[in-house]
């Protein structure tokens, strides 16, 4: 419900200078922690996508939390994409840029020919993360039909490098 929704956006808390000087960093650890809040966000995440997604794709390691979630109440399966070296073997790799740092991250050899997958993450900020990820998909043969983010930080044209994204929520960067 739309209560739901907006008591949910209510429990996203703001850290300024975390972790570095000038960054306010989006915690979205009570929203996960509150049962009613995941479950309408997660709704929401998906409701465009409904049908039309084969797997869910979640970015370690809070993408986890929401991927882990939709596949449990879709009745999908999930494709782990890990940040590197946790793999014994990855099929794919791709690095990219954070709003602070670099990372890389790694998927496993699980998908099919064309599988569908949607990509779910909890924060957009630059977007390096889901362009990534979209490249990942790509280079394992298989198609990214939409990705989701529970709250988008404006400012940081996270849309231009991560393609369309639904997201719920919007915040300064
Ligand atoms: C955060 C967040 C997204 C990403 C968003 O993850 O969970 O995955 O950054 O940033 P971007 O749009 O600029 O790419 P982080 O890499 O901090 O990893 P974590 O989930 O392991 O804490
Ligand atoms: N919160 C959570 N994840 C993030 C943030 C943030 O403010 N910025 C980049 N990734």
């Amino acid at each position: 419900t739309s209560s739901s929704i907006d008591r949910a956006e209510s429990l996203i808390a703001a850290t300024p200078d975390y972790p570095e000087p000038g960054v306010t960093f989006r915690d979205l650890s009570p929203l996960f922690a509150d049962g009613d809040a995941m479950k309408a966000v997660c709704e929401e995440l998906i409701a465009p996508f409904v049908g039309t997604f084969d797997i869910v794709g979640g970015i370690e390691a809070r993408g986890f939390l929401l991927a882990g979630y939709i596949a449990a109440t879709t009745g999908t399966g999930m494709l782990s994409i890990r940040k590197a070296g946790k793999l014994p073997k990855p099929a794919a790799a791709v690095s990219y840029a954070l709003e602070y740092g670099t990372a890389t991250i790694e998927a496993p050899g699980v998908l099919t020919a064309g599988e569908r997958v949607l990509l779910v993450d909890d924060v957009l900020a630059t977007g390096g993360t889901i362009a990534a990820a979209r490249q990942l998909i790509s280079d394992l043969g298989a198609e990214t039909v939409g990705a989701a983010a529970i709250l988008e930080l404006d400012g940081l044209d996270g849309r231009d490098h991560a393609g369309p994204v639904h997201t719920l929520f919007h915040a300064p960067a």
